[in-house]
């Protein structure tokens, strides 16, 4: 991508109503504006990290053996109406009349329509176990949007539903999403905890959260710190075999978050020296909530017994969009943005110093063609800009990789070559920058 035909418009200034550095960052570099409370477009450098959070959310889905499917934003009230929710959600559901005058709601997220399509289709306990998803925009009018994306009013959320027979079986749909979600939040480069939780609205009486420790989380939690070091299940995990081992071992440890803490519990489970209280950002958070909505909304499959059962369900979040702030509260520094290889909106950056150079033109372009030829996402500074200016930007943006081509470099054959995460820089000749950066690229997106 030329960046004179890409629309990245960066701030200079940090604009002063936004509080948290993931906030301020991702208006600087231009990754969403802003156009109402909560309420925010997605222009196009946000827009690529977004699709590749979406993307590693969806693949680990489709691994432990979720079904993607769409169901629409708006919904027609009288399925809330069915479960008792259309009254119980308060003024968090923003509600809509069409020009018949039927009431309708922009969606907060989807049991009752999920349930309603799943007892349409499945009779028998035969066809179960099934689990489906879908990634679709959600609608809260939250009292107090903040923080950007990571509390909006309208986001993006994974939303997958779990249907089975029985209590036994549902737990085993709950761990597979357990462990799917581990593997998820590791292949983006977090590192979240699974943390005993409320039920909130949704009830029900089995739930975790998955929380990315950050100094700026909205969340109060409390764990040992030996859930630090616990190893992500790798990728030859067996989605259909045991996997309550792994359960287990992960909440073996103390884990809550404050609406459900016990001091008493924590300082009697956990030494003095383990013991963490810190704050979070919720990524995820599972449900398993049997018949709450199944027996309201008559969604029953005939049992082994022949007798008709209501089917047993669970459900199971992702802030896809708050994710985006999640990751660059965890990788950021003075500068900007330190985007992980896996979501990085381009893979490396091509700053032109001297565009119009003929030397340099060709160069850059020799670079830019072979870094495409492998498979590298690209984006290519050849604006006028000043150098400083150049250098700034790319920074903030916060690309993996940059090489840096100007006209006296290249009468020795050299380009810089750069390294955001840790700011290593290198001269190298113009004929190894391509392969190193291919390689590089190839090594951190393998799949682990
Ligand atoms: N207002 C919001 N803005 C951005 N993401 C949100 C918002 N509310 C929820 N999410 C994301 O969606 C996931 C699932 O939501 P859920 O647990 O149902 O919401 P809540 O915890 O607010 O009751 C959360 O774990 C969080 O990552
Ligand atoms: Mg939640």
């Amino acid at each position: 991508m030329r960046l004179s035909r890409f629309y990245l418009p960066v701030l200079k200034e940090t604009p002063s109503d936004a509080q948290i550095v993931s906030h301020q960052l991702m208006l600087r570099a231009g990754m969403v504006r802003q156009q109402g409370a909560g309420i925010y477009a997605w222009l196009p450098l946000g827009f690529r990290v977004l699709k590749k959070i979406e993307q590693i959310v969806r693949e680990e889905q489709n691994r432990a053996g979720a079904v993607e499917m769409l169901m629409p934003t708006i919904q027609p009230a009288n399925l809330w109406r069915e479960s008792g929710r259309y009254e119980a959600y308060g003024k968090e559901m923003l509600r809509i009349k069409d020009r018949a005058d039927r009431d309708m709601l922009f969606g907060p997220t989807n049991e009752e329509m999920i349930t309603e399509i799943f007892r349409a289709g499945v009779r028998s306990y035969k066809d179960l176990p099934k689990m489906l998803y879908h990634i679709q925009w959600k609608f809260r009018d939250e009292i107090r949007p903040r923080f950007g994306v990571m509390r909006g009013r309208e986001f993006l959320m994974k939303d997958t539903y779990s249907f089975d027979v029985d209590e036994a079986t549902a737990r085993q749909s709950y761990n597979k999403m357990f462990v799917a979600y581990l593997r998820t939040f590791a292949r983006m480069g977090l590192k979240s905890i699974p943390m005993r939780a409320d039920t909130g609205p949704i009830g029900g009486d089995l739930s975790h959260e998955f929380i990315v420790l950050a100094e700026t989380g909205e969340s109060a939690v409390f764990c040992d710190k030996g859930l630090i070091d616990m190893d992500c299940p790798k990728k030859d995990i067996d989605f259909d075999g045991d996997l309550q081992p792994i359960i287990d071992q992960f909440t073996s440890l103390y884990a809550a978050t404050d609406e459900i803490h016990d001091a008493a519990e924590f300082e009697k489970t956990v030494a003095a020296n383990d013991r963490l209280a810190a704050r979070g950002i919720e990524v995820g958070h599972i449900f398993f909530f049997g018949d709450k909505y199944s027996a309201p909304m008559k969604a029953l499959v005939a049992g082994p017994e022949g007798r008709d059962v209501p089917v047993q369900m669970g459900s199971y979040g992702v802030g896809v969009s708050r994710l985006v702030g999640a990751l660059i509260e965890a990788y950021h520094d003075d500068d900007g943005c330190k985007w992980p290889m896996a979501v990085a909106p381009f893979h490396a950056g091509v700053i032109n110093l001297k565009p119009g150079d003929n030397a340099a033109d060709k160069a850059c372009q020799e670079i830019y063609d072979g870094l495409a030829a492998a498979g590298v996402e690209v984006l290519y500074d050849e604006t006028r800009a000043r150098a400083g200016e150049k250098f700034a930007r790319m920074d903030l943006i916060g690309l993996p990789y940059q090489v840096i081509v100007g006209p006296r470099g290249l009468e020795k054959g050299e380009v810089e070559f750069k390294r955001r995460a840790d700011g290593l820089r290198e001269t190298m000749a113009v004929g190894k920058v391509v392969e190193t950066i291919a390689n590089a690229v190839k090594a951190e997106l393998r799949y682990s």
